[in-house]
């Protein structure tokens, strides 16, 4: 398996294993395919990474800048994040996030932070310590992982494209 950065034919490749991948999720309000194509309009898809196996794409994840208590100080937010359903829990997933940190980590990026299952985020190194806030959502979901500089707290903003 291949993990490589996104190429303008990967484009509707992306958008349907998100959907896909998305679809049988309780949480999802069907979004997260336009949010992709939303981040990557309006220059906010600073990493998008695929991966690739016998030229078929089995996932992706984004990575666009958030902001904690109204600065970007070199923050960014994981997700959406998507691998196609046949194909989860053998790793890919997890293969994706650490290219991911990896990158932004030679960036100089700060941190990365997100929203979702901490049984599955903490597997590769997030964590919530209640500082970060989001929405008044319970704090467990907020997760981040801290690369270099202080730890967090504040309001986590996502980037508009996630919508308010
Ligand atoms: C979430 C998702 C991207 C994870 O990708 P994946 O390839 O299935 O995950 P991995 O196999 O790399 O697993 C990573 C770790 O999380 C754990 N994990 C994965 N899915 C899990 C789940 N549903 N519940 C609990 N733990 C889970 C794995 O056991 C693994 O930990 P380990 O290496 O210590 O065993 C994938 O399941 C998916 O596309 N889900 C649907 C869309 C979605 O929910 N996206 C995320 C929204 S926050």
């Amino acid at each position: 398996m291949l993990i490589r950065h996104e190429t303008p034919g990967d484009v509707d490749a992306i958008h349907d294993l998100t959907w896909a991948a998305f679809k049988p999720m309780p949480f999802s309000d069907d979004t997260e395919a336009d949010i992709i194509r939303a981040l990557r309009a309006a220059g906010d898809l600073t990493i998008s990474l695929v991966a690739e196996e016998s030229s078929k794409i089995l996932g992706h994840v984004a990575f666009s800048p958030v902001m904690i208590n109204g600065a970007h100080n070199g923050w960014f937010g994981l997700g959406p994040i998507s691998v196609v359903p046949e194909r989860q829990r053998q790793g890919i997933g997890k293969a994706l996030i650490a290219k991911g940190l990896a990158l932004l980590n030679e960036r100089g990026a700060n941190g990365c932070a997100l929203i979702g299952n901490p049984d599955i985020y903490s597997r590769v190194g997030f964590e919530s310590d209640g500082r970060l806030t989001y929405q008044g959502l319970d704090t467990r979901y907020i997760q981040r992982l801290v690369l270099r500089g202080p730890i967090p707290s504040g309001a986590l903003q996502f980037a508009p494209a996630f919508g308010p």
